[in-house]
């Protein structure tokens, strides 16, 4: 629900915020989901007042928890100390489809002056006090969304976090709504306990009666191309590396008119199936910055012929059937850093709603990395954690030990695999010489450069058929420029050694350009 997704940065004016186009917007995203709803025939409605913030108007001088009887009974984690404007909220319960056929609403963590109010402005219906124990005091947003969980089990069973569950109540609710905690605009506001318990626990009893299944020929792997002339072979070696795994599911690549009708159909040859969209620009980003069109992004929310996608990078294999994540929300990702998770392996649900709501926001929200990642984490606080073998990045951290690169480098290796996915951030293999991992030759990419990992890729690579192997030959530029940092690691005798190597890249001897010489250049340039 796109409704859910809102969520302000504290760059946002109030004003802004609490205009009527962003509640018309919310109002649309509801409908969307109702349909939804009822679509799968099921008569109970989940409308919890998320947008209440949006008709929350002014602060309330004396919140309604300073009321003596409330004092004891409630967890300020829950309160909001802001008043409701029940107009608003009748208003917007009569756009609601189906809205005539109601008769039972459950209210979630209204107080009692806020129930009575409620009872007699809606006096028609039957009301049920919904009732649902607080989160333990120990549970943070640090705790539910640690740096690192233990998922190899190599010191203990992590121990999972648990919210309490809200007791069903027998009757059949036809609406719930729901009071969430409004930190005014504090920072770390939409990273909120008690916001995201009240949610889940409305949404869980939403969802109580239905059968949630898949269909198959609405989920689809996809991926977007940035720049076609290095990434049409890592896209081709990610394609055929789903259709190793035995997936069946669709595959969608998201291309702009700059790319060749040539790359086009050996795109589509390699399986994908093509999407011309037009890119989206990050308002605050340079121009011709590395990360100027990284929101064109967002357009995967745009294939809404599809319920579900799993997005992934390019630049990664698939080395496991990873064809059950289809049946994970959105958005489901790895960790990256922090609370934060990495978009290079998301599971997404498309809808037109929540790809307004994206665009909505560009000029608003910064993104702390300036790319899509960044964007995504503000408006998605809240994710679903997947194992990080799922993407797991090609990449060695500093304080990684020998043990660990050591186990790294197994999994990088294993046959049959162990990883999931294997993301090649760094230097791309098909950029490389097959002999090496290039990110050898340049000291500050050593901790992307593996052997086994590279090795790994040009096995899916040779399986390839002989046709889509030629779009990962290398261009003379490429040529030089290998050569030019392999001679510099050995000017400066880089410890690995790899630049002593006698380089049989039989591509070496294959030229794809108009300019064919390039060895004379590289000393020409310098690089003796
Ligand atoms: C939080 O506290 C409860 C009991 O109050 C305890 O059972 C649980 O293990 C604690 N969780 C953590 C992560 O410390
Ligand atoms: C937001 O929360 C995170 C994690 O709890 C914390 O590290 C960070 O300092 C918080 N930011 C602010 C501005 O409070
Ligand atoms: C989403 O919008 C596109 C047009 O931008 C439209 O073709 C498509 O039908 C819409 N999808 C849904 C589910 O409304
Ligand atoms: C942005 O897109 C470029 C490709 O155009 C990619 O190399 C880069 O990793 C992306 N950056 C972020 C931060 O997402």
């Amino acid at each position: 629900m796109c409704k859910r997704r809102f969520q302000r940065s504290k760059a946002y004016d109030v004003d802004k915020l609490f205009n009527f186009s962003i509640q018309d917007k919310m109002a649309k995203c509801k409908l969307h989901h109702m349909k939804l709803v009822l679509a799968v025939n099921i008569s109970f409605i989940f409308a919890t007042i998320l947008y209440l913030p949006m008709v929350y108007h002014h602060e309330h001088v004396s919140p309604p928890v300073s009321q003596p009887n409330f004092v004891s009974r409630f967890d300020p984690r829950y309160i909001s100390n802001l008043d409701i404007s029940w107009e608003e909220i009748k208003k917007v319960i009569w756009t609601i489809p189906g809205n005539k056929k109601f008769h039972e609403i459950g209210l979630l963590n209204l107080n009692k002056i806020e129930t009575n109010h409620w009872k007699q402005l809606i006096h028609n219906l039957d009301h049920v006090v919904l009732h649902l124990d607080y989160a333990e005091k120990n549970v943070t947003w640090d705790t539910l969304y640690p740096e690192w969980i233990d998922e190899e089990q190599e010191y203990g069973i992590p121990i999972c976090q648990s919210l309490p569950k809200i007791e069903e109540p027998k009757k059949q609710l036809d609406l719930i709504i729901v009071k969430l905690p409004c930190r005014d605009y504090k920072a770390n506001w939409s990273r909120d306990v008690a916001r995201l318990h009240l949610q889940l626990a409305a949404a869980q009893l939403a969802v109580s009666k239905q059968v949630l299944s898949g269909n198959s020929h609405r989920e689809a792997y996809a991926t977007i191309l940035h720049s076609a002339h290095v990434y049409v072979c890592g896209a081709i070696a990610a394609a055929r590396s789903i259709q190793m795994t035995g997936s069946t599911r669709d595959l969608i690549i998201l291309i702009d008119e700059t790319t060749s009708k040539y790359h086009r159909s050996e795109l589509e040859a390699a399986g994908w199936k093509i999407r011309t969209i037009q890119r989206i620009r990050n308002p605050k980003a340079e121009k011709n910055a590395y990360n100027e069109w990284n929101y064109s992004k967002f357009r995967l929310w745009q294939l809404t012929d599809y319920d579900k996608i799993i997005f992934i990078d390019a630049d990664l294999l698939v080395l496991r059937n990873i064809d059950f994540l289809f049946s994970m929300p959105e958005i489901s990702a790895t960790g990256n850093h922090g609370m934060l998770f990495n978009s290079g392996v998301m599971v997404i649900e498309p809808s037109n709603c929540t790809f307004q709501l994206l665009m909505d926001h560009v000029t608003e929200i910064d993104s702390y990395n300036g790319g899509d990642q960044g964007y995504l984490n503000e408006i998605f606080t809240w994710w679903h954690r997947i194992p990080k073998h799922m993407n797991f990045l090609k990449h060695f951290w500093i304080g990684d030990n020998e043990a660990v690169k050591e186990k790294k480098t197994k999994l990088f290796g294993a046959d049959p695999p162990i990883l999931y996915v294997l993301h090649y951030v760094g230097s791309k293999p098909w950029m490389c010489f097959r002999d090496y991992d290039c990110n050898w030759n340049v000291d500050f990419m050593q901790e992307y450069a593996s052997d086994v990992a590279h090795e790994k890729w040009w096995k899916v690579h040779d399986e390839m058929p002989g046709e889509l192997q030629q779009f990962c030959m290398l261009r003379t530029k490429q040529k030089m420029q290998l050569e030019w940092d392999r001679r510099f690691a050995e000017k400066w005798k880089y410890a690995d050694g790899h630049w002593r190597r006698k380089v049989e890249d039989p591509r070496l001897k294959k030229c794809v350009d108009k300019v064919c010489l390039w060895e004379g250049h590289v000393t020409a340039l310098g690089g003796d």
